[in-house]
């Protein structure tokens, strides 16, 4: 099987723009010693993925281990990872290897960005979620405790290495989750991209490495398109919020870390459709919400709130979901915005919804 190279040019503030390769396909960590060499570099990750993937780096360098999950991404940990790179002497030609999930490539983006005003980071993502979508773009960020990701820096990566065979160590729930952004990716993507997960969806609970990395080209595709045009999410960038106002509210309403992020994803896409359907925005509305819940169905995601309710084990009440929708980041009460599509690839950004609408599909 060979490897996919996508070229990502982010416009940075400067007027110019940062540009680097998307290395994609089974076995590409092995390039990442030849793209640092004869520079000091240092691996941060965590203990699970170091035991699992960390010797495919064949890197003679310092590996950091920090904590596992959301659990990396706050200030304790920024400090030591800080601390590390100055005992360990890292200066600014020094690399940044970030190997794990999109915690581990959020804090460790932050790291780099910061340590002597910004030293080079790869992205080296180990789960679907964070292959698909978390090491592209650019945006590092710890949490506050008024929110997730409350603090953080754009800091585009000097390359992102994602290799296929990785996600086969991912456990159900993980891969699922990275499920969730695929959906999001192909439905934003248009025709093309739905139409052929259509076709391929049921290999993905086997996890067919082809399959796999043809997706994560795909989804990588259109995250480097958008982000080129909208570096800083001021317009269309915010398309990728597609399912994230219902998804951040169940997450929310649940707990933080009960029900995983795509999974919730999942779901969210399926009212979101349902919510542009009621408020007459999709052209075909039966038929486009019903091929939703199939795409849903066939990557064995969760498509409406009661299997969710029944697989968490979690209430979710809907007066609970609208209040938490109705709080912006800083905890102020604002009008929820959702981002709606007509059909794939036809989207709508910034919509508000009639409540009766909002409450129908909580229901
Ligand atoms: N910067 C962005 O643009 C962006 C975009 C989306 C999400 N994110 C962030 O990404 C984070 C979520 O990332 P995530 O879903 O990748 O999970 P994660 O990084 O929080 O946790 C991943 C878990 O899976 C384990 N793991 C990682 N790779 C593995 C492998 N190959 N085999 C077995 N186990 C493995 C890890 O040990 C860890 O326990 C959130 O904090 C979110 O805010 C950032
Ligand atoms: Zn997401």
């Amino acid at each position: 099987m060979t490897t996919t190279t996508i070229e990502v040019s982010e416009p940075v503030a400067s007027g110019e723009s940062a540009r680097y390769d998307v290395h994609i396909g089974p076995g590409v960590l092995g390039g990442v010693r030849e793209h640092v060499a004869g520079r000091s570099a240092i691996v941060v990750t965590d203990s699970h993925v170091r035991k699992l993937h960390a010797a495919k780096l064949a890197l003679d360098a310092h590996v950091l281990e920090i904590e596992r999950g959301e659990a990396a991404k706050g200030f304790a940990t920024l400090e030591r990872v800080l601390e590390t790179f100055a005992q360990r002497s890292l200066d600014r030609s020094s690399v940044v290897v970030a190997l794990g999930g999109g915690s581990i490539g959020d804090l460790a983006g932050l790291a780099a960005s910061l340590y002597m005003r910004g030293i080079e980071c790869v992205q080296c993502p180990t789960t679907l979620l964070a292959q698909v979508d978390a090491s592209v773009g650019g945006k590092t960020a710890i949490n506050l405790r008024a929110g997730k990701n409350l603090a953080g820096t754009f800091h585009p990566p000097s390359a992102v290495f994602a290799d296929s065979s990785a996600l086969m160590t991912l456990d159900d729930e993980e891969f699922r989750s990275g499920l969730g952004e695929v959906l999001k990716s192909a439905l934003l993507a248009g025709e093309d991209f739905t139409s052929w997960l259509e076709l391929n969806a049921a290999a993905f609970p086997r996890r067919d490495a082809e399959v796999l990395a043809e997706t994560v080209a795909r989804s990588v595709r259109l995250k480097a398109a958008i982000v080129a045009r909208d570096p800083r999410e001021r317009g269309e960038r915010k398309a990728l919020n597609f399912g994230h106002t219902f998804a951040h509210a169940i997450e929310h309403v649940a707990g933080f870390g009960r029900v995983p992020h795509g999974v919730a994803v999942g779901v969210g896409i399926a009212l979101a459709v349902r919510a542009g359907a009621s408020s007459g925005i999709a052209a075909a509305h039966a038929a486009f919400v019903e091929r939703v819940d199939r795409l849903l169905a066939a990557l064995e995601l969760d498509g409406s709130l009661a299997t969710l309710r029944r697989r968490y084990g979690c209430e979710l009440p809907a007066r609970e979901l609208i209040a938490s929708m109705r709080l912006d980041k800083k905890g102020r009460a604002s009008e929820p915005r959702f981002v709606l599509l007509e059909a794939p690839g036809k989207v709508r950004l910034d919509q508000t919804l009639p409540a009766e609408v909002v409450e129908r599909v909580l229901a």
